[in-house]
C-alpha cells in the first residue's frame, strides 16, 4: 500500500541558482517528498524558436535529487512564450464575443489549433527525451489546469473547422444532424457540414442540441490535446506516472475521459478561495470563511479518486491567503492541517502545497507560500513540518475501499443544465454538492462516480439526480445492481440529442419506476412548495403521472407526489431544501439498510479502509467520544478542538 506523502510546488526559475540547494535542504528538513517544477517555464526552456536551454532545469532537478527529493515535471504548454504567439497569432482562442484571448497572462491558446499542438508536441518531446530517464522524476504533469480562466470553449476559425469535421464524423449525413438537432425549428436546416456555424453571437439563444454538441466537441479537443502529450511522454519514459492537476467545481470538459490517459488524477484545492467564489449566501461564507465548506473538498476528493481509478492526489493545497477570490482571508489555525488530513482520509497519495515561496513580483505576489518573499519560514512552513511528523507517526497509507454509496456525477448533465437551466439557479453542481452534503452529514463515506455499469456494481445505494440522458446500458446496470436507487429531479429528462423523450421524461428510466413527468416549473428565490411538514421544494418541482406499481411516499401540500417509490427505487420530483433532503435520505437509507451516524452539525467522518478520521469544521470544541467508542485514538482527542482531526483504526470485524 502506498505511503501517503507531502510535496510542494516550486519555481526554481524565479530564484537565483545559489538558493536552490538551500531550498532543497529546507524542503527535506520539513519532511517533503515531492517537488513539482517546470509547468510555466517555456520562455526559459526555449528562449527563442528552436533555441533550447534545459541546463538550468537539469541543475535544479539535481539540487532536489541531491537531498533525495522526487520531482514532478510539468510540461510548460499552459504558457506559450511571446515569440511563439507572434509566430502564429491565430493560435489564440476567441471568446464568445469573437475577441482574442491575448498574450500577457496564461492559457492563451486554442485547443483546436493544430499549429500550436505541434509546437507542444515538440517541446514535450524534447523534455521527455532529456528527462524521461532521469531517476529523480517521479511523475509528469501535463500542462496546468486545463480550462482554467474559462478557456475550454473557443470560437476561433480553427475551432469552427474542427467542429464541422467533428459533426461530420458523428452524423455522416447532414440530414441526420438536422433531424437530431431539430433544425426544422426556426428554419435552421443546414445543407452541408461546411455550412455549420459555431453557436455564438446568435440573436437569441442558440439551439440546445447545437450547444450540447459544441460542448462535447470542445471537451473532446481537450482530451485529444492531453492525449498527444501523454503519448509522447510514454514513448520516451515508458512506465512514467502521468497526471494532470484538475480544478474545483469545474465541469467544462469530461474529466473521466481525459483521465483515461492519466495514471493519477490530481486536483488543486483552495478551500477558502472556492468558498468565496461559491453560490452560498453570506451567512454560510462568514461562518466557514477560515475553514472552508466542510463538504466541498471531500466531494472533489471522492470525484477525482474515481477519475484516477483509485489513484489521486492534491497537487496544490492552499497554505495561507490566496490572491484570486473576491476576498482572501487567512485560514484558521489548524485549517491547513485539517484539509491535509481530509485528503489523506479520502485516500490521497500525496498532498502537495502551493507554493514553496511567495513571489514578490507579477500576478500572484499576494498569494502566500510556505516561505515569505524574503525566504524566512511563514506559518505554512511550520504547519507542514508538524503534519509531516504526524503522518510518519501514523504510518498513513492509501487503503480506500469501495463505498456502499455511489453518487453519480456526469459531465454531460452539467453541460445540459447550464445550456437549459430553465430556472436561473438550477445548477447541477450545486444540486450534487447539496446531496453529497446530505449523505456526508449522515456519516457516510461516498464514491462520486461516472454513470457506468462498473461504477454501480456492488453498491447498496445509488443516487443519480438530474442525470441528463442515461444510456440504455446504464439504465440496465442500475436495474441489475439490486441497489436502492434515488433518482430525480430531471433524471432522464432528455435524449442524448437533447430532445424530450418520446414517452416523456424520465425516458428510459421509466423501466425502473413507472412514472412520467407531465409538467415542470422553476421557482424564484423565496418561493417554495411545502411537503407535509418535512421541508419544501425550492428552485424546481415536477408534476408526475404515476403507474399502478408506484406508491406516493411524500406528498406536497398542494397534492402533488414529492417522492415516488416502486420497490427500492425512489424518484424525487423537485429540488429539496435541507429538511426535505434529510427526510428523503432517511427513507432511502432505511430501504437500503444503511446504518448512519448522528453527527453534530460541523463534524464530518471519512474512512480510509479501516482508518476512520473525524473532523471538526466548527468554531467550538465538540465531544466526539460517542463516535470513538472503545477504540484507541492515534490522532486527536475525544473533545475535538475547532479544526481538530481525530483518527483511529476500527477493529476489522466491523
Ligand atoms: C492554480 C494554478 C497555480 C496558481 C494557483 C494560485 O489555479 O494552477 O498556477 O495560479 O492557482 O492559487
Amino acid at each position: 500500500m502506498t505511503r501517503q506523502r507531502l510535496g510542494v510546488c516550486y519555481y526554481p526559475e524565479h530564484w537565483p541558482k545559489s538558493r536552490w540547494s538551500e531550498d532543497a535542504a529546507m524542503m527535506k528538513e520539513i519532511g517533503l517528498s515531492f517537488v513539482r517544477v517546470g509547468e510555466f517555464s517555456w520562455s526559459r526552456l526555449e528562449p527563442c524558436d528552436g533555441v533550447y536551454d534545459f541546463a538550468w532545469l537539469a541543475q535544479a532537478i539535481d539540487a532536489l535529487d541531491g537531498v533525495g527529493l522526487k520531482v514532478v515535471l510539468g510540461t510548460p504548454t499552459a504558457t506559450p512564450p511571446k515569440w511563439l504567439v507572434d509566430k502564429m497569432p491565430d493560435m489564440a482562442a476567441l471568446d464568445a464575443n469573437g475577441r482574442p484571448r491575448r498574450f500577457g497572462s496564461r492559457r492563451h491558446y486554442c485547443f483546436s489549433h493544430e499549429g500550436y499542438a505541434q509546437e507542444c508536441d515538440r517541446i514535450v518531446e524534447r523534455l521527455a527525451q532529456s528527462f524521461g530517464a532521469h531517476p529523480a522524476i517521479a511523475a509528469w504533469q501535463t500542462d496546468n489546469e486545463y480550462g482554467c480562466h474559462d478557456t475550454v470553449l473557443s470560437y476561433s476559425q480553427a475551432a469552427l473547422r474542427a467542429f464541422r469535421r467533428w459533426c461530420e464524423a458523428k452524423y455522416r449525413r447532414i440530414e441526420t444532424l438536422n433531424e437530431a438537432w431539430g433544425n426544422v425549428f426556426w428554419s435552421m436546416d443546414y445543407r452541408s457540414f461546411d455550412e455549420i456555424e459555431l453557436p455564438n453571437m446568435t440573436v437569441t439563444e442558440a439551439n440546445p442540441s447545437h450547444l450540447m454538441d459544441f460542448r462535447r466537441f470542445s471537451s473532446d479537443q481537450v482530451v485529444a490535446f492531453n492525449q498527444r502529450q501523454a503519448r509522447i511522454i510514454r514513448r520516451h519514459a515508458p512506465g512514467a506516472t502521468i497526471l494532470h492537476n484538475f480544478m474545483g467545481s469545474f465541469v467544462d470538459f469530461d474529466h473521466y475521459a481525459l483521465s483515461d490517459d492519466l495514471d493519477v488524477a490530481a486536483w488543486d484545492s483552495y478551500p477558502l478561495g472556492f468558498l468565496e467564489r461559491s453560490s452560498h449566501d453570506d451567512a454560510f461564507k462568514l461562518r466557514y470563511m477560515r475553514v472552508g465548506d466542510p463538504d466541498f473538498q471531500a466531494f472533489h476528493h471522492d470525484l477525482y479518486r474515481a477519475c484516477g481509478r483509485g489513484r489521486w492526489q492534491i497537487m496544490e493545497q492552499q497554505p495561507g491567503p490566496v490572491n484570486w477570490a473576491p476576498w482572501n482571508p487567512a485560514p484558521a489555525a489548524g485549517a491547513v492541517r485539517l484539509w491535509t488530513f481530509e485528503a489523506f482520509a479520502a485516500g490521497a497519495e500525496t498532498v502537495s502545497y502551493f507554493r514553496w515561496r511567495q513571489a514578490p513580483f507579477a500576478q500572484e505576489q499576494m498569494h502566500e507560500g510556505l516561505l515569505l518573499p524574503n525566504a524566512e519560514p511563514n506559518e505554512g512552513f511550520n504547519i507542514v513540518a508538524r503534519v509531516s511528523r504526524e503522518l510518519s507517526a501514523l504510518d498513513a497509507r492509501v487503503e480506500t475501499v469501495r463505498a456502499p454509496v455511489a453518487l453519480i456525477f456526469d459531465y454531460e448533465s452539467a453541460w445540459a443544465w447550464r445550456i437549459e437551466p430553465q430556472g436561473q439557479d438550477f445548477s447541477y453542481f450545486d444540486l450534487m454538492l447539496s446531496i453529497y452534503r446530505g449523505l456526508r452529514r449522515a456519516g457516510l463515506s461516498v464514491d462520486v462516480t461516472a454513470p457506468t455499469a462498473a461504477a454501480v456494481a456492488a453498491r447498496r445505494l445509488i443516487v443519480a439526480p438530474a442525470l441528463f440522458a442515461p444510456s440504455l446500458e446504464f439504465t440496465e446496470a442500475l436495474a441489475e445492481s439490486g441497489a436502492t436507487l434515488l433518482l430525480g429531479p430531471r433524471a432522464g429528462s432528455k435524449t442524448a440529442d437533447f430532445q424530450i423523450p418520446a414517452n416523456l421524461p424520465p425516458g428510459a428510466l421509466r423501466s425502473l419506476i413507472d412514472i412520467r413527468v407531465r409538467r415542470i416549473e422553476s421557482l424564484r428565490p423565496g418561493a417554495s412548495v411545502k411537503i407535509s411538514g418535512e421541508g419544501a421544494f425550492v428552485r424546481w418541482r415536477e408534476s408526475l403521472l404515476l403507474g399502478e406499481s408506484v406508491r406516493r411516499e411524500l406528498i406536497s401540500d398542494d397534492g402533488g407526489t414529492a417522492l415516488a417509490r416502486c420497490g427500492n427505487v425512489f424518484y424525487l420530483s423537485g429540488w429539496p431544501d435541507d429538511d426535505l433532503l434529510a427526510s428523503v435520505l432517511r427513507r432511502v437509507f432505511s430501504a437500503a439498510e444503511i446504518a448512519t451516524l448522528d453527527l453534530a452539525e460541523d463534524i464530518r467522518i471519512r474512512d480510509n479502509g479501516a482508518m476512520r478520521y473525524i473532523f471538526n469544521y466548527g468554531a467550538e470544541a465538540t465531544d466526539v467520544s460517542a463516535l470513538i467508542g472503545q477504540e484507541t485514538l492515534l490522532l486527536g482527542e475525544p473533545i475535538l478542538e475547532p479544526c481538530g482531526v481525530a483518527a483511529f483504526r476500527r477493529a476489522t470485524d466491523r
